[in-house]
């Protein structure tokens, strides 16, 4: 019987109890790259983007977008990857759209987010030739419409709304969420506001509207109310000022699974319903259906990932507790120190010991909030050298790594049917001085 540890399909136990990730062997891995060692399975990747990009297909036809939100993991093989497979990308700031170009990724296809872009920033965007800006306030649209002008061109965007919803209290708080740093809020009026400036500008072409509505949303029916609020949105412009948007983004946000408690998300099951209430509602409202675009992170690349540690030190304290330190941390793995997320920790080297231990396994930085997670099950036998897989990394893992007491960020290392290479290098001690003078 396959363990319940085993949260997603890529992840199985050779005949020796070795953990296998997309079929590689953790340990030989391990001793190949050295840990601590970023793993993505890039075929779980390309499977997680065909998943998205045939739903869409199936709910809205040619009208269906998908976007990568590169946030979740930004680096130059990541967006050959979304090119090759036909994903468009979400990207928030320059340093992203310079990764996008040094992977030759076509910049049209992106959508260029964040709340604050600098003059800098709209100015480098627009020189490469962005796809979209998502213009979040009214000093940004005017700084995009000055450099448009200033171009001569006209530029595309979207302008970020805030619906009003809370993705964890939606029942019972319909409303809330207005106090976002992101967006202008319909309840405010400052949305319909944004709407008729925008409608203004000489060199901007509003092409229509964008929410996200919040991260590791399992509830469906946040997608739903999101589509709902936003529809009518798209019908109240049209009633008030005869412009009908041609366009209609919802964001990211689906959950993926740290722990075994945690539910798997039918995406392709999910898009359809979300499809058919988008179909229907249009048609009620008498607007027409709007190109539909989701704008995925996590649920691309999340576990598709797996970091691989060295054990170091166990501390075992009588009648307090345990630690088990690893070679790596919150400079790799913030994520609990943050967020107190969970998360799935395994013995690579042997899954089939009993698990008697609790214990926490804790980073090497100077900090006791460098955990990785409390109340772990480890073999009692656990030992320096032995070698630990945390699961599901993949996303928000890399992208936020650190280089805290100095210690150099891993590499990332691409799993693929075809065998495994280096997509990202380890950082050297020279990396972390070559900027001083
Ligand atoms: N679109 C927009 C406008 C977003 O702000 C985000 C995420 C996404 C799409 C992608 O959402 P996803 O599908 O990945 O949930 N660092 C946090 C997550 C921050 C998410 C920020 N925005 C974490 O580690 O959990």
């Amino acid at each position: 019987m396959k363990s319940k540890d085993l949260i997603c399909e890529n992840l199985s136990v050779g005949e020796n109890g070795r953990l296998l990730f997309a079929g590689h062997d953790t340990e030989l891995l391990a001793k190949k790259y050295g840990t601590p060692v970023y793993l993505l399975d890039e075929d779980r990747i390309r499977q997680r983007c065909r998943t998205y990009l045939q739903a869409m297909k199936k709910a809205f036809g040619c009208k269906g977008k998908v976007l990568y939100a590169s946030k979740a993991a930004s680096f130059k093989r990541i967006y050959e990857i979304m090119n090759e497979e036909g994903m468009g990308i979400d990207v928030v700031s320059s340093g992203e759209i310079y990764t996008v170009l040094r992977a030759g990724y076509p910049l049209q296809n992106a959508y260029f987010h964040s709340n604050n872009k600098t003059d800098e920033d709209v100015s480098f965007a627009m020189e490469n030739g962005i796809g979209y800006f998502v213009v979040d306030n009214e000093e940004e649209l005017f700084a995009i419409q000055t450099e448009a002008e200033r171009r001569n061109i006209n530029q595309k965007i979207l302008l970020r709304i805030t619906p009003g919803i809370d993705p964890h209290t939606y029942m019972a708080v319909s409303t809330g969420k207005v106090d976002s740093k992101f967006g202008s809020a319909i309840e405010t009026g400052a949305a319909e506001k944004i709407t008729r400036l925008s409608l203004e500008q000489k060199n901007i072409s509003l092409m229509g509207f964008h929410c996200h509505v919040g991260s590791q949303v399992f509830d469906s029916e946040v997608y739903l109310r999101a589509a709902d609020v936003m529809l009518s949105f798209i019908a109240d412009i049209k009633a008030k000022t005869g412009y009908e948007a041609k366009e209609l983004d919802l964001g990211g946000g689906y959950g993926v699974r740290y722990v075994s408690e945690q539910p798997v998300i039918d995406i392709a099951e999910n898009i359809l319903s979300v499809g058919d209430f988008i179909k229907e509602k249009c048609m009620s409202l008498g607007i027409l259906l709007p190109y539909i675009a989701l704008e995925p992170g996590r649920s691309i690349v999340a576990d598709a990932g797996l970091t691989l540690y060295t054990v170091g030190s166990v501390k075992k304290i009588p009648g307090y507790k345990n630690y088990v330190s690893v070679d790596g941390g919150m400079t790799d793995n913030v994520r609990f120190a943050m967020y107190g997320s969970p998360y799935t920790i395994l013995p690579a080297l042997d899954m089939n010991l009993p698990r008697e231990m609790r214990c926490s396994v804790v980073g090497r930085c100077c900090e006791s909030g460098d955990i990785i997670q409390n109340n772990v099950p480890l073999p009692d036998s656990i030992k320096r050298g032995d070698i630990l897989a945390c699961l599901t990394t993949g996303a928000y893992h890399y992208s936020m790594a650190s280089n805290y007491n100095r210690i150099p960020r891993p590499p990332i290392v691409m799993l693929s049917a075809n065998g495994n290479y280096i997509a990202v290098k380890r950082e050297t001690f020279e990396d972390l001085t070559h900027l001083e003078v």
